[in-house]
């Protein structure tokens, strides 16, 4: 067994106020956005005395920074906060708040057991460290306002280390599928200005980051306002800053994936050839229903030109099954544009409804287990799909960007390659290497979704 060296973790850059001998633990759930946004609250925490907690057994102050999207998702919230009663128990002055889209959704609804003491949306973090200095002092508190201008661009976020980091871009969604909450619970598009965003992916490479990912609900509404940049201007001006930094984002609207920022893509090596473009239904009819703004073949024209340009880039999507009034012959579209495209991957989920969205007033007229059946199809086939691409791997050399040691086998380390998928490797020269760095990996065989290999 080869003994690896010990991780070298690059420093995160806060601002640190002394000690005030607090501890917080945040749990983050649901997207990438809540993660980063986990790590602004944390930088705010910081920056005010308060420090990371080891777990929740031993903090002072709990957050749940939760997700509203499904139903299943809020569920998980509340068995874990069943959870926490314990914890309050054991000790009566631990402070436990909820952040985030559910505590928007909910707001003071959540307050009705004594079990959570603060409630805070997602334009409100700044306002985390006095909301939980009165619950320290006894008083409970809400606040969900959203607002119009919150992007939170001069609050570090506290990262704590690896080779990929995370950043929030824009805020906010305009889009208003009918199915979707997020435009409620994060208000409305608002975006960082672009030189703050090359600036810290600067500050991100020297701190020892080799890769960043642009964050946003949809990020090609990404507008600088004060000189009208767009999108595409922006991963260019951070592709060009820093161009050893491999940079990704996520998430796209297929009626916004412009040709200029196909284009862009292509031009920059170092923007990772891996586009999410969720596609949420393969039937026009629904579509149209989900107000998606596109059709199924606008959508393949999206694609067909993003291999065109780019054939080897990957593409992963995400799909609603069971949408209201959605019918066999629907499903039967979904399945012919999965076959059509061959994902790498897909996020795929049965239909929750949402309270407040448009859909809510359309019904939820498919019974769960014709839903839970078309999932399973779904699932079924991209996997199969999923497994005929990932066998072509075999033989193939990639660069991957070393992120740590497998989860599995701590003698083997594990990255991910320009195109988003993982690999294992294991070599004679693995003792050498280190997270951060870049190694030529020979693919040798696949499991699942992983990629098994040696270095090259
Ligand atoms: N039900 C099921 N899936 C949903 N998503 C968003 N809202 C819902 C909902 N009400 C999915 C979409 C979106 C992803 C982030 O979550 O596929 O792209
Ligand atoms: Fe929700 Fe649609 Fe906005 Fe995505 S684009 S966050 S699915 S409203």
């Amino acid at each position: 067994m080869v003994e690896l060296p010990v991780l070298v973790q690059p420093t995160a850059q806060t601002a640190e106020a002394p000690s005030n001998g607090l501890t917080v633990f945040v749990e983050s759930y649901g997207c990438q956005m809540n993660t980063n946004d986990s790590e602004i609250v944390m930088g705010v925490m910081h920056a005010n005395g308060y420090r990371t907690a080891g777990s929740p057994d031993d903090a002072d102050v709990i957050l749940l920074n939760t997700c509203a999207i499904r139903d299943n998702a809020e569920k998980k919230i509340h068995e874990r906060l069943m959870h926490l009663k314990h914890f309050k128990k054991t000790n009566r002055d631990l402070v436990v708040g909820v952040l985030g889209c559910m505590a928007e959704r909910l707001r003071a609804d959540l307050l009705e057991t004594t079990l959570v003491d603060l409630v805070v949306g997602p334009d409100e973090y700044r306002r985390v460290p006095e909301l939980v200095g009165e619950a320290l002092g006894g008083s409970r508190s809400v606040a969900v306002k959203l607002s119009r201008t919150e992007t939170y661009d001069d609050v570090v976020p506290l990262r704590t280390g690896g080779a990929s980091a995370w950043t929030s871009i824009m805020r906010g969604c305009d889009k208003f599928c009918t199915f979707c909450v997020v435009p409620f619970t994060r208000g409305r598009e608002r975006s960082r200005p672009l030189q703050s965003i090359v600036d810290e992916t600067k500050g991100l490479w020297d701190s020892g980051f080799k890769e960043i990912t642009l964050l946003g609900q949809n990020v090609n509404s990404y507008r600088d306002i004060e000189s009208g940049y767009d999108f595409s201007d922006l991963l260019a001006a951070t592709a060009r800053a820093v161009p050893s930094m491999r940079i990704r984002y996520s998430t796209s609207h297929p009626q916004d994936m412009s040709d200029k920022l196909i284009n862009t893509m292509a031009e920059h090596s170092n923007i990772c050839k891996h586009v999410h473009l969720p596609v949420q239904s393969g039937s026009n009819r629904i579509l149209e229903l989900m107000n998606r703004t596109y059709t199924v073949e606008h959508y393949i024209g999206r694609i067909e030109r993003i291999k065109e340009l780019m054939p080897d880039c990957a593409t992963t999507t995400d799909i609603i099954t069971g949408f209201c009034t959605e019918t066999e012959e629907d499903h039967q579209r979904t399945i012919d544009l999965m076959k059509h495209i061959r994902y790498e991957g897909a996020y795929m989920f049965t239909y929750s409804p949402r309270e407040n969205t448009k859909a809510w007033k359309l019904g939820d007229d498919v019974p769960d287990e014709v839903k839970s059946r078309r999932l399973a199809e779904i699932i079924e086939i991209q996997s199969e799909i999923a497994r005929q691409i990932n066998t072509k791997e075999v033989g193939v050399v990639h660069e991957v960007l070393v992120d740590g040691p497998s989860k599995r086998d701590a003698s083997h380390w594990k990255g991910r390659t320009d195109t988003n998928k993982i690999v294992v490797f294991s070599g004679e020269n693995v003792a050498s290497c280190a997270v951060g760095d870049v190694v030529r990996v020979k693919v040798e065989r696949t499991n699942k979704a992983t990629l098994v290999g040696i270095p090259y």
